[in-house]
């Protein structure tokens, strides 16, 4: 029975020295090669390599990012579970990410610093934190992390989710029917939603439509949910005040591409939140453990579902 360790050398060395301590029954493989196929029962990696249908005994494949959506249908074997990475450093980081994006659109950080290179003393009008509404699209762990850490702004909350959940100081609404309502009441939108067939171009002109005029867009969902050509016509029209985004597709965006020069948009390169090796080990090593117990891992993905 291993452990293949399917990722960099550099988090590999820390992962290994972490499972040497914890997990020192379980072989901890960087170099396949070296092992016998049938021994694999763990992988760690960010796509399925495309010969994984050779390690028959294979349990769990471990993702080493939150998002799972780079596993496409049928490249994983039909007896292993699909876990998303849940660690202490993506979510902090994520909470931090959208904060300064939450904070930079609110107080007009862009504007400022297109005046300051045009040597303009200009204090434009800003709102109170009481009256810009805030609405995250996505109510998973990491969404709720992100609205723990705006609460004592004093933003309205709200949130959006495809089948009903409630968070205590956020209101929620879910369903294609809780949708418009949500989006009508919010002045700063946050996508955090996988990417599944129901998310794939969700932002779009429509979506963009119904959110009231001078609202702005957090991206840090996946490219491939967001109609590049509806933002900048919402921005060039002056519905949309601005945008913070940091997954776009195709990755990295082409140099001619209008995202980089708009003057509404600070573009950042998927960088929001990256797994850290040392949390990531210890949520991992926990997450085989719980497997061996007979236990659900924490991020264990509903491969219908999608997330
Ligand atoms: C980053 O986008 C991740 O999936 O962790």
């Amino acid at each position: 029975m291993a452990f293949w360790f399917n990722s960099d050398r550099e988090r590999g060395l820390v992962f290994a020295e972490a499972f040497a301590r914890d997990l020192p029954d379980l072989p901890f493989a960087m170099d396949i090669s070296e092992y016998d196929p049938d021994e694999i029962r763990y992988i760690l990696t960010w796509t399925a390599p495309p010969d994984l249908y050779r390690f028959r005994n294979l349990e769990v494949v471990f993702s080493i990012g939150a998002g799972v959506d780079q596993f496409k249908p049928g490249t994983l074997p039909p007896g292993a579970i699909l876990v998303r990475m849940v660690e202490d450093g993506i979510v902090r980081m994520m909470q931090e990410y959208v904060t300064l994006a939450v904070l930079a659109l609110h107080r007009k950080l862009k504007a400022y610093i297109g005046q300051q290179a045009d040597a303009a003393w200009l204090p434009l009008p800003v709102r109170q934190a009481a009256q810009q509404r805030i609405g995250i699209l996505g109510l998973g762990m990491l969404a709720q992390a992100v609205m723990e850490r705006l609460k004592p702004f004093g933003f309205p909350l709200a949130a959006w989710s495809r089948s009903e959940r409630q968070v205590d100081g956020v209101d929620c609404y879910h369903g294609s029917d809780g949708l418009t309502p949500f989006l009508a009441r919010t002045d700063i939108l946050i996508c955090l939603l996988p990417l599944t067939q129901g998310t794939h171009g969700l932002l779009d002109a429509r979506l963009f439509a119904t959110l009231p005029a001078g609202a702005a867009l957090v991206h840090v969902g996946r490219g491939a949910q967001l109609d590049h050509d509806a933002l900048i016509a919402a921005l060039d029209e002056g519905h949309l005040s601005g945008a913070f985004i940091d997954v776009t597709e195709p990755e990295p965006l082409p140099p001619e591409h209008g995202f980089w020069r708009h003057p509404k948009i600070i573009l950042t390169p998927h960088v929001a939140s990256v797994t850290q090796p040392e949390t990531a080990a210890r949520a991992v090593i926990d997450n085989i453990k719980r497997h061996r117990d007979g236990l659900d891992p924490i991020g264990l993905v509903d491969r219908d579902r999608g997330y």
